[in-house]
């Protein structure tokens, strides 16, 4: 059989766009995935569940505390958690049946299967498709590409046993309201899934390590938005150290949290009904023969790449959450063009500085570029402009007043640096922002395009306004 051009190890966001894109310059490519359903974490048990869940646990608190200040009077409010549950999954059978179809259009060949290296050589790179019921095909491919992203992070003491100490996978499915969720880590994943339980009726307390919340977005946003999800009910534990996580072996229904002491003292322990784990996650390597075939990593387990995604060994590339960087899907997604680009002979790109990051509370939080923090690390003279929502017309019109904008520019060029925005549908606002610094635009040029009126958007104007102390409405 004729060699494929390229083979993709993992159907994620990072590798069936890596397929698609190959495919569109002319390769023939395959994809092994080990799934039923493509589309990785982020489709099956991550950004869209979880969105899914969101969107419906809002709509939830709105009815029962937001519509009445609008003039909508609801009664008897109830929750069908079943039929909330059952939205999101088919939400996520919708999706990842489009990437079936995606790669169908692409003539993208798939296996259904676990991916492992067998050699790399002059012929080209061999790997072993294992399907689920033990049988092993091999495929042979000019080049190689690992998609296979991470797992979540397990630490000594964490116990997870999926029914009471869980991670993200199982939060997105209980299949009744817990009483009591304790959240360790005040991230991504435990802002957004303890959003969702206490919008529901959880009440929820999140540890977190270190004495903030969100350790990479913005200081100041990140303090604005832990004092409106404490006023959401979600209850913060800073700076606090867990020793041991486990279900309760004296009352199966609960789970503990042993806190650890200081000088030696025993800690104090926590119980609930559940605890999620949600302190980051680490990259999947195992099973694919990559110490085989010679694949180094980095000290974090990460497939060390060099700046076009190829490893040490001939052939063999890496993207997404499995090598540096954010783990992102959009990151991923990015990498998986760029590097697509680069096997078909063109020129591929990322520009690191510009990733956004996004966290769907309500309100979102959203940034780009660089933090205050950051700037001030690394002794870069910057200019902050700050414009709080409550001055839009829109943000008050549909009464969601809380949060700002927040632009840093350079001190001396005013050239853009990071935008960061605590507030509504900071997750779509964010774009604007992240345009702009891929522009290289400065703060004056972004306060001097025409916003819309009444929209959110013309609070970022404000804010790039505000750099130079010339905001309208503040
Ligand atoms: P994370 O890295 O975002 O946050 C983990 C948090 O746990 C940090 O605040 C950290 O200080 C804390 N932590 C670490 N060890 C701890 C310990 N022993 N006790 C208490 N706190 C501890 O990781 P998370 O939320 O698990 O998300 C995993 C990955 O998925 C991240 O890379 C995240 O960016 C990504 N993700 C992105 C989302 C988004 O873009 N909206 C949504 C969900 C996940």
């Amino acid at each position: 059989m004729d060699p494929l051009d390229l083979l993709v190890i993992g159907a994620g966001p990072g590798g069936y766009v890596a397929a698609i894109r190959a495919a569109q310059l002319g390769l023939k490519v395959a994809v092994v995935e080990k799934e039923a359903a493509l589309g990785g974490t982020c489709l099956r048990v991550g950004c869209i569940p979880s969105k899914a869940l969101l969107e419906s646990s809002e709509k939830f608190a709105e009815a029962k505390h937001a519509l009445a200040a609008h003039g909508v009077k609801v009664a008897g409010v109830e929750l069908d958690l079943a039929a909330m549950l059952a939205r999101k999954d088919s939400v996520v059978k919708g999706l990842t049946s489009g990437i079936d179809a995606l790669l169908k259009k692409g003539k993208i060949a798939r296996h259904h299967g676990t991916g492992r290296f067998v050699a790399a050589g002059q012929e080209g790179v061999r790997v072993a498709v294992t399907d689920a019921a033990g049988a092993t095909t091999e495929r042979l491919a000019k080049r190689v590409l690992i998609a296979t992203g991470s797992k979540v992070a397990k630490i000594p003491g964490l116990e997870v046993d999926g029914e009471r100490v869980v991670t993200s996978t199982e939060a997105l499915s209980f299949s009744s309201v817990p009483k009591r969720l304790i959240v360790i880590g005040a991230g991504a994943i435990g802002l957004e899934m303890g959003s969702v339980w206490a919008r529901l009726g959880s009440q929820v307390t999140v540890l977190e390590l270190m004495e903030r919340i969100l350790p990479g977005m913005d200081g100041e946003i990140a303090a604005d938005a832990k004092k409106i999800l404490e006023r959401q009910g979600l209850a913060f534990r800073l700076g606090v150290k867990v020793k041991r996580a486990a279900r309760d072996p004296q009352n199966g229904a609960e789970a503990i949290v042993e806190l650890a002491g200081t000088d030696g003292a025993a800690g104090e322990v926590l119980r609930a009904e559940r605890v999620l784990v949600a302190i980051g996650r680490a990259p999947c390597t195992d099973g694919l023969g990559l110490e085989g075939v010679g694949v180094k990593l980095d000290p974090r387990g990460r497939v060390l790449i060099d700046d076009r995604f190829a490893t040490n060994v001939a052939g063999i590339f890496a993207i997404g959450d499995v090598v540096r960087g954010p783990m992102l899907a959009h990151k991923a997604e990015e990498e998986g063009v760029a590097c697509a680009e680069f096997l078909a002979g063109g020129h591929g790109h990322v520009d690191y500085d510009t990733i956004p990051a996004v966290v769907y509370t309500n309100p979102e939080v959203a940034g780009v570029g660089k933090t205050e923090e950051e700037l001030t690390a690394a002794k870069v003279p910057f200019k902050k402009g700050v414009f709080q929502f409550r001055g839009n017309g829109r943000a008050r019109a549909a009464n969601t007043i809380e949060g700002r904008v927040k632009v840093l520019a350079h001190a001396e060029s005013d050239r853009l640096l990071g935008v960061h925005i605590f507030g509504p549908h900071a997750s779509e606002l964010i774009a604007e922002a992240a345009v702009a610094i891929n522009f290289h635009a400065s703060a004056e040029d972004l306060a001097r395009c025409c916003h819309a009126h009444p929209t959110l958007s013309e609070a970022i104007k404000e804010a790039a306004m505000a750099v130079d102390r010339r905001a309208i409405h503040a």
